[in-house]
């Protein structure tokens, strides 16, 4: 039978108590993380968000009858116990926090009794995660995860004040809304007055944040869910939270200059690292020469070299064969792999056709200076050692080459680096290595839709030195955009807004639209632009991947309190779920059924 904590009031959390209280009577209040019954004495373990506290029952101090409750205690059940601190009897543990005290109980209460959860509350536990996550309220007891989360509501706190120090507003946008283009698929809900229209929910604020910027609010900010119907990944909910912000009257420095010390305040308060400023900048040129990747994880090193010049006429046809159509070889050195064994290098050539290439073509240099290769028979002695040297090549070192068209060189190797950095443990958590990728394209060209899509957004600012080329070389365009990238993750990115009427209707053009279509959709903000608007530019960060990182978590499932799985669903509501035929008719949707 549950108790009431009635006249009881909790003076201390679990961890609260410290040497200083030995001698103090407290109450406490919290789950049973384990019970031990020695005969005659009962140790208690105490949980609650705090950490624990370990809890001694003796007949002589709390009576018989409280000695009989204190022999029914299993692990969750939920308890109050007054007692007096004492300085522990046994070895001190020196795990725990309060590992040189103890509680001696005078007073227990039950407040709650538990069945036994399906599986153990311990930290770093071995549950799979599926019924990990159906049991999420469970889960979430776990000490691993409250730490997240009580680490992701400092780090909000933390941006609030900063934010808020540095002039910037907290307003609130809506969540239905008008579909904002962004690259990813909207969540559509629909309208019940208005049959057959839909709400999209936002994949981001960014045109209520340029419009309030057109409304004169300065400067905004807002800790905001946004929502995206994407293929989920590691780093990606279809529901997630961005640190959101605005400016207006400032260029790319001074957005990049308020978060470098948001960052640097941020890491030091949580975690306590220290991030040295100003952070690195790199334009996307050379991050993609230099990585492969407009995200590159500069914790190592491994970078490509472009080695076309030095085996243009060499006679390996898959090399000048690729050269011809206009791609491009290029190469890393894993130094000191030189022994890396046949089935592991085939591994690696396996990963690097999952990223499209045609294969990996690799050189071992021996220690006594031969050549182990897949290529070298179709080369020259001359040939191979000014492409070792190219590649710094010494005594010891595994080149490995890739030859195609550079989107596919870059994302092959690029990944190839990873992995390999890796397989060789060289991504230490504790390192936090940033980096601003700078000069983003404006466009893409997209093969299935057939026209050009925004890099970023439609609304991003392209270089002034580029815009004469929006009409003649559109791809060539470098946009006013930047990210900001943590050990080789995206963790925000943004950019300044193109704030002239005209600019913004020429880039709806290039991205295919008419003009009425522009005004059908973008209406509001076209219009807006005609009655005033500062130049503005913002950034949003992926506040699920800046704790993800923060937390050395590998998935921002860790730090989110109740995710969904790879396929969009969440294991503890069964959401989405069928709805009752009346909503349906209500909503004027009819479901055409699917065979599975
Ligand atoms: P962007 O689309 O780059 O920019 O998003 C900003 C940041 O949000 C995070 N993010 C995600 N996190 C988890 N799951 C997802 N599905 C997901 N998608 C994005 C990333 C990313 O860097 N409106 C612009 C910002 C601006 O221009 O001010 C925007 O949304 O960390
Ligand atoms: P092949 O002549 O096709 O047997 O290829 C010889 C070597 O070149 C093998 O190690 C292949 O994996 C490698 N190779 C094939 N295509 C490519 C490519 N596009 N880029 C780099 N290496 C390749």
């Amino acid at each position: 039978m549950a108790e009431s904590m009635k006249g009881l009031h909790r003076s201390h959390r679990c961890t609260e108590v410290t040497g200083s209280n030995i001698g103090e009577v407290v109450t406490v209040m919290g789950w049973v993380q384990k019970s031990r019954n020695k005969g005659g004495i009962i140790f208690v373990d105490l949980r609650d968000r705090s950490g624990l506290l370990q809890v001694i029952f003796e007949e002589g101090d709390i009576g018989a009858e409280g000695f009989a409750k204190a022999e029914k205690l299993r692990s969750e059940f939920v308890i109050a116990v007054v007692g007096k601190i004492e300085a522990r009897s046994g070895a001190a543990n020196e795990n725990l926090a309060t590992g040189s005290i103890e509680l001696r109980a005078t007073e227990l209460r039950i407040l709650s009794e538990a069945e036994t959860p399906p599986f153990p509350i311990e930290e770093e536990s071995k549950t799979k995660e599926e019924l990990r996550l159906k049991y999420r309220y469970l889960d979430l007891r776990r000490p691993d995860l409250q730490k997240n989360l009580i680490m992701r509501s400092k780090v909000a706190t933390l941006t609030r004040q900063f934010l808020a120090e540095e002039g910037f507003l907290e307003i609130e946008t809506p969540m239905l809304t008008k579909s904002t283009p962004e690259g990813a698929r909207d969540y559509l809900v629909p309208s019940r007055v208005h049959p057959g229209n839909f709400y999209a929910l936002p994949q981001s604020p960014q045109i209520f944040k340029q419009l309030l910027m057109c409304s004169g609010y300065d400067r905004y900010f807002q800790i905001v869910k946004c929502f995206r119907d994407e293929d989920l990944r590691a780093d990606r909910q279809p529901e997630f939270t961005q640190i959101d912000m605005e400016l207006s009257f400032v260029d790319v420095d001074d957005v990049i200059g308020v978060n470098e010390r948001l960052l640097q305040k941020l890491f030091k308060e949580t975690i306590g690292v220290k991030v040295s400023l100003p952070i690195q900048r790199m334009t996307y040129a050379e991050a993609m020469d230099r990585f492969g990747s407009d995200k590159p994880d500069i914790r190592f090193g491994m970078e490509l070299k472009n080695v076309s010049e030095v085996v243009k006429n060499c006679g390996f046809s898959v090399f000048t064969g690729a050269l011809e159509k206009g791609g491009s070889v290029r190469g890393i050195n894993a130094e000191g792999q030189a022994e890396m064994p046949r089935k592991k290098i085939d591994a690696l050539v396996e990963f690097a056709k999952g990223f499209g290439a045609k294969g990996l073509a690799y050189l071992a240099v021996n220690s006594d200076g031969t050549y182990k290769s897949s290529f070298s028979k179709f080369m020259t002695e001359e040939e191979l050692a000014a492409l070792v040297a190219a590649m710094a090549g010494k005594p010891g070192d595994l080149l490995l080459f890739a030859a195609d068209e550079d989107d596919i060189v870059f994302d092959v190797l690029g990944n190839l680096r990873l992995e390999i950095a890796r397989n060789l443990d060289l991504l230490k958590k504790d390192e936090y290595k940033f980096l601003w990728v700078t000069e983003f394209p404006l466009l893409e060209y997209s093969k299935e839709e057939g026209r050009f899509t925004a890099k970023h957004h439609p609304f991003t600012m392209p270089m002034e030195e580029d815009l004469d080329l929006l009409d003649t070389d559109p791809v060539k365009v470098r946009a006013k955009a930047y990210d900001i990238v943590l050990n080789g993750t995206e963790i925000g990115g943004g950019s300044v807004r193109i704030f002239q009427n005209h600019v913004q209707e020429k880039m709806f053009e290039v991205l295919g639209f008419t003009k009425e279509d522009a005004y059908d959709r973008f209406g509001f903000l076209l219009n807006a632009f005609k009655y005033g608007v500062p130049p503005h530019a913002g950034l949003a960060y992926g506040l699920d991947r800046l704790i993800m990182l923060m937390a050395k978590e590998d998935s921002i499932r860790d730090v989110i309190a109740f995710p969904k799985v790879k396929d969009a669903s969440c294991l503890m509501t069964e959401a989405p779920n069928v709805v009752e035929q009346k909503q349906l008719d209500e909503l004027g949707i009819g479901v055409v059924s699917q065979e599975c």
